[in-house]
This record gives structure tokens, C-alpha cells and sequence, in this order.
């Protein structure tokens, strides 16, 4: 089998909508990341995307609409729907509900809940109303490795094991979706930091949000020192529930080791140009922005300003790009983003993950 890609002209999105009405799956673009997308409500579809992805099957899928009708066919609503899907769809945010029986067990891993998101890209948009289905869709890459944010990131990772890519250029975002369990409106808690933060969120609903990254996001990582994770995981610990957070706080499937390249990444507060041309040559360093001064052809960055925007954009490309194990490159070095913004605990909940031990 070999992906082929297509544009998103009127008659490849009939098509390809036809493809997902037969059971078979399109790997799609939205403004976080690429989506590898089946029929949600055919168990064999989705069987089908756990296959290609390689992914275990504890690891439930989100459920992407087009219209806010569809999430009353899947989930049962409370009072918080209204309010947050006005305030941040279609977007970056997805919110966890009890399930209908409609949904399979295999979508939800077996949970009586389910991940529901509207997303905002175009194309991806035009796909969901044409097919006429909800589309069940985790990130288009092998399990466990760095999520897509072009075609090229999907064909790459997946091109002998799916037929059906529509490219809609690069993801504007470059992060995943901010994951909220909303399922007691009065206790809404953030299972996946993303580009909307649980300060928005909380001014929407007026209550305040939960949110396990506020902890210590970055701030476990000394300069050359271990690496903690944001959920309070020992490294290494996959899959583990950390002692700190409890049970209900945790998307299952978020585990320690997460959109890991195949170098070994050690993670740094701040890296300096200076520092960074302390390393040794096989070691390459990936700053926050493009050094003043020229750097050479181990030194690398995330944005020209230092903007988080732009750094989110490029984080899983350039993490990508350096990813080519070698004599010349053993190791990777990446700095934390600063703040505590969404961007920032977005970012660096990645970036911890992407460093956690094997
Ligand atoms: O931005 C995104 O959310 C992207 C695009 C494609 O929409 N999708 C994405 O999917 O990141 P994925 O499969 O890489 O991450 C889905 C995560 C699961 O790993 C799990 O942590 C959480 O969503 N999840 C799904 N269903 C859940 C549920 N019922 N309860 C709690 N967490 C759930
Ligand atoms: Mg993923």
C-alpha cells in the first residue's frame, strides 16, 4: 500500500468522503495536528486506525464533528456544553462527556465517556459535512512518536499503511487540542494542556479549572539535571498513574513517554547560544529563537523572535528535521518555553514527554 495525497478540490473531498463512508480511513488535516480519521460509529473503521498507528487499544480516540447537533447523537450535555462551544468552536479545545451507547466501546477504550471536538480547519470542516459522519481521529503518526503537522510528517510515518491523505498545508497551531473533562460542569478539569488555557476557560464558565500542568511545568528541570514530568510521573514510568494526581485528573493514553524522536533529548530551563556552543559538535541544540550573533550548523531554532505562536507551529517539524540519528548527531538539546502561558505548558508538556526515559 502507498498514501497517495490530495488537494482539497470539491471533487477529491467527494471522493475521499466516499472512502470514509466505506469504512476506510483519511488522514486529514486540522489546525492542531494531521488526523488519521474513520466512521466513529463503525467499530470495524476504528479497528482499523489502531492497526495502522500501532497504537494499544487502552488509548481511547476523539470524536471530531462539524455542527454542535451531532455531539447530542454521541454524548449527553450539561450545562457547560453551550457556553464553551460558543466561546472555542470550531478550535483547539476538546471536551470529555458521558457517552451514548451509540459511541463503540473501541472508540472510548471501554470508558463510559467521550472526547468530542469541532475543529476549525477548512478543509477538514468540508470533509466532516460531506461524509456526514462524526469522525473518530488521533494524531496521523506511528504511536508514541513525534505528532504530524503536514502531509510530508504523515506519508513519513504512514504512507505504507494507509491509502488517503488530504493535505491542507500546515497546521496553523502545531499543538494538540486542550483535552477538559467537563463531565461535573462544577469541576471542569484540563486532561491535556493545548492552546486554550484553564484561565479561559474558567472565565467562560466561571468556575475555576483544574489543570494538572499548573504544577510544575518546566519548572522540575534543572539545567542539566533529571527531567520531571508535568503530571508528577517518574521518568521511565510509562503508563504509570504518578502518586500526585488523582485517577480522574488523567486522560488514559497520556502517557510519561510521548512524541519521542528517536534521539535521546535532554531538556534545559534556558539555552544560550553560549552554552550551545559549549556542547559537543555531535550534539545538536535547538533554542527558543534565532541567536543574534551567526551560530554554526549544530545550533538550531524555534522561532525568529522568540514568539510561542511560532515556536508551537514549528516545534514537531523541527523536532522532526533534526530527528536523524547519526555519528554527526547523538543527542539532541531543546530549551523549555518561559511562562506560564498556554503555549508555554503546552509546549513544555510535549517537550517533557518527548524527554522521558525509555
Ligand atoms: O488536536 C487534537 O486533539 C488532535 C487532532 C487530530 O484533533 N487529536 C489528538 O488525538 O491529539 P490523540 O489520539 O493523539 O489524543 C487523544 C487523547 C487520548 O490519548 C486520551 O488521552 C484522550 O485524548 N481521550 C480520548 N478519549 C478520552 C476519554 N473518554 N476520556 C479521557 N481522555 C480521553
Ligand atoms: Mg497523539
Amino acid at each position: 500500500m502507498h498514501a497517495r495525497v490530495f488537494r482539497g478540490t470539491p471533487a477529491n473531498l467527494v471522493r475521499l468522503a466516499r472512502a470514509l463512508q466505506r469504512g476506510e480511513l483519511v488522514a486529514v488535516p486540522t489546525e492542531t495536528v494531521y488526523g488519521l480519521a474513520a466512521n466513529a460509529l463503525s467499530p470495524r473503521a476504528c479497528e482499523a486506525i489502531f492497526q495502522a498507528k500501532g497504537r494499544p487499544s487502552n488509548d481511547p480516540l476523539i470524536v471530531h464533528i462539524h455542527r454542535l447537533a451531532q455531539l447530542d447523537a454521541l454524548a449527553h450535555r450539561n450545562a457547560a456544553v453551550g457556553p464553551l462551544a460558543r466561546a472555542f468552536w470550531p478550535g483547539p479545545l476538546t471536551l470529555v462527556l458521558p457517552k451514548k451507547a451509540v459511541v463503540p466501546g473501541i472508540v472510548t477504550s471501554g470508558l463510559p465517556s467521550v472526547a468530542i471536538r469541532m475543529p476549525a480547519h477548512r478543509v477538514f470542516r468540508a470533509l466532516l459535512k460531506l461524509c456526514g459522519l462524526p469522525l473518530a481521529a488521533p494524531s496521523a503518526n506511528p504511536f508514541g512518536y513525534v505528532s504530524p503537522t503536514s502531509p510530508a510528517h504523515v506519508l513519513d510515518g504512514l504512507g505504507t499503511k494507509i491509502r488517503h491523505i488530504l493535505d491542507g498545508g500546515p497546521a496553523s497551531i502545531g499543538l494538540e487540542s486542550t483535552i477538559l473533562d467537563i463531565r461535573d460542569p462544577r469541576r471542569p478539569a484540563i486532561l491535556r494542556p493545548g492552546a486554550i488555557s484553564a484561565a479561559d476557560i474558567g472565565r467562560v464558565l466561571g468556575v475555576r479549572v483544574r489543570s494538572p500542568a499548573r504544577k510544575n511545568t518546566g519548572a522540575g528541570v534543572a539545567a542539566d539535571g533529571p527531567v520531571c514530568n508535568p503530571l508528577g510521573c517518574k521518568p521511565g514510568a510509562t503508563g504509570a498513574m504518578p502518586a500526585s494526581a488523582s485517577p480522574a485528573a488523567i486522560a488514559p493514553g497520556m502517557l510519561t513517554k510521548h512524541y519521542s524522536p528517536r534521539l535521546p533529548l535532554t531538556l534545559h530551563k534556558s539555552l544560550t547560544l553560549a552554552q550551545a556552543l559549549a556542547l559537543p559538535r555531535d550534539e545538536a541544540a535547538l533554542l527558543l529563537r534565532r541567536p543574534r550573533r551567526a551560530a554554526p550548523d549544530n545550533v538550531f531554532w524555534l522561532s525568529e523572535a522568540g514568539g510561542l505562536d511560532e515556536a508551537a507551529r514549528n516545534l514537531f517539524a523541527k523536532l522532526r528535521a533534526l530527528d536523524v540519528p547519526s555519528p554527526r548527531r547523538k543527542r539532541l538539546h531543546v530549551a523549555l518555553a518561559p511562562g506560564r502561558s498556554a503555549l508555554a505548558l503546552a509546549i513544555n508538556d510535549r517537550l517533557t514527554r518527548a524527554a522521558a526515559k525509555r
